[in-house]
């Protein structure tokens, strides 16, 4: 790095010697293409924004046991067919990460450091000059001048403000791993996403196979795209079709359960939200959700009370995302909305039923973006009948010829959704 340029007496920094200042007109700056490498995990590198940008730092986290080392380990496999890779980890022995590499039949060779010792790893970096880093976890490391043990505030920000350095100056794909604490922020200061080029999340349930990564915060890429994994035995496997797997094993349609087609990213899904409205015994009813923001769930129930008359109030009402995933899109508001009614009424749709929309605080309901794409998933599963806002009818072809295997029905708001659904 630069040294400072002195501060006079006052505090003020002494103008630079003319050359000296980093200036430059923005036409004349060189357009220089980021190169990008792939990990052969096409899931992992569509969150990326198409792979891991040279000299980025690429933060991971998620809660323990989640998979975070077991996804690094493949990743580094696969980019190590593309440069030098060093895999440093202070929280495994040499043995442990043999013995999951075996597992996880990883065939290639690169050197695997076990330290916690910063500057022996920053050691390694300068004898090795690897182009990708792992470094597992940046709360297992630390620098030995600085007061406090590895993981408090002090030393998390400084292996991360180290690493940055060395990814930048060095032109290195550092992936950091980061543990996650109970109320889901990075165990540390927040200061370390905004040091981080991105931020990702493993997530899933630790008791069910499937795996989401989700991009947080991406300087090369959309935030919006999702990777999804299933845990097998030999490692995490991509899910190339999530929506097959979310709704796999769906039983006869009941009462509650309603499938919706989400955008996660540039990819539409399919999942089955379940909810669950009954007579509560508490004095006030609980209110739970897995998978769909509770604020939100509290919107689309005051919607149904006040446009369609439809009442959860003094009941339990549970709602819950099959598979684990959660959900952030509004265009599956009717879906919440109507798989509510459906439970309350004790009343299953129609089989082959999917339900797009955004609920207004009007009760209307409101365009989805990408809609063909939403249909042509359904459509692609087998489903028939779908439900849709009336003003995405028109971004629909449905003059066409010939007979439709499926049927299109607009609805302008939620009374009228309720009405030709049950
Ligand atoms: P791990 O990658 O160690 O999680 P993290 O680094 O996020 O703490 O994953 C640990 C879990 O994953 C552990 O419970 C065992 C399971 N697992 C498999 O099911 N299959 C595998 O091939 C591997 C390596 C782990
Ligand atoms: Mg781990």
């Amino acid at each position: 790095m630069e040294p400072m340029p002195a501060a006079t007496k006052k505090g003020r920094v002494e103008p630079g010697a003319p050359g000296r200042v980093r200036m430059e007109s923005l036409q004349n700056i060189p357009v220089a293409g980021e190169s990008r490498f792939s990990t052969d995990i096409g899931e992992l590198d569509r969150v990326l924004g198409g792979g891991a940008v040279a000299g980025s730092v690429i933060l991971i986290g998620g809660d323990p046991g989640i998979g975070k080392s077991t996804l690094l380990l493949q990743a580094i496999a696969g980019l190590n067919r593309r440069g030098t890779a060093l895999y440093a980890s202070g929280e495994e022995s040499q043995q442990q990460i043999k013995m999951r590499s075996s597992r996880l039949n990883v065939q290639e060779d690169f050197t695997v450091l076990t330290d916690t010792d910063l500057d022996q790893l920053i050691g390694a970096v300068e004898e090795i000059k690897p182009v990708f880093l792992v470094v597992d976890s940046v709360q297992a490391f630390y620098r030995h001048e600085l007061e406090g043990v590895s993981g408090s505030v002090a030393q998390v920000r400084e292996v991360t403000a180290e690493l940055v350095r060395l990814a930048k100056e060095k032109d290195i794909v550092v992936f950091l791993i980061g543990h996650v604490t109970k109320e889901g922020v990075m165990a540390g200061p927040r200061l370390l996403e905004h040091m981080v080029d991105c931020v990702l999340y493993l997530e899933g349930d630790r008791y069910h196979s499937f795996r989401i990564l989700r991009g947080i915060k991406n300087r090369f890429g959309s935030t919006n795209e999702m990777g999804v994994f299933i845990m097998e035995k030999d490692g995490l496997q991509e899910v190339a079709n999530p929506s097959y797997l979310f709704l796999t094993g769906r039983g006869e349609d009941a009462p509650g359960a309603v499938v919706t087609a989400s955008m996660e990213g540039s990819r539409p899904l399919l999942v089955e939200i379940q909810s669950l409205v009954t007579a509560s015994n508490y004095p006030s009813p609980r209110r739970t959700s897995a998978g769909i923001d509770l604020n939100r769930a509290a919107l689309i129930m005051a919607v149904l009370e006040k446009h369609a008359r439809i009442s959860c109030l003094g009941l339990d009402t549970f709602i819950n995302v099959v598979g684990g995933v959660r959900l952030v899109e509004t265009g599956v508001d009717l879906a919440v909305a109507i798989s509510l009614a459906s439970s309350l009424k004790g009343c299953a749709l129609p089989g082959g039923t999917v339900v797009i929309g955004e609920v207004g605080l009007t009760g209307e309901i409101r365009p989805v973006s990408r809609v063909k794409q939403r249909v042509a998933e359904g459509v692609k599963l087998g489903f028939k009948k779908f439900i849709l806002p009336r003003v995405n009818l028109q971004d629909l072809d449905c003059g066409g010829t010939g007979r439709k295997k499926y049927s299109l029905t607009g609805v302008n708001n939620i009374k009228e959704a309720i009405d030709v659904i049950f």
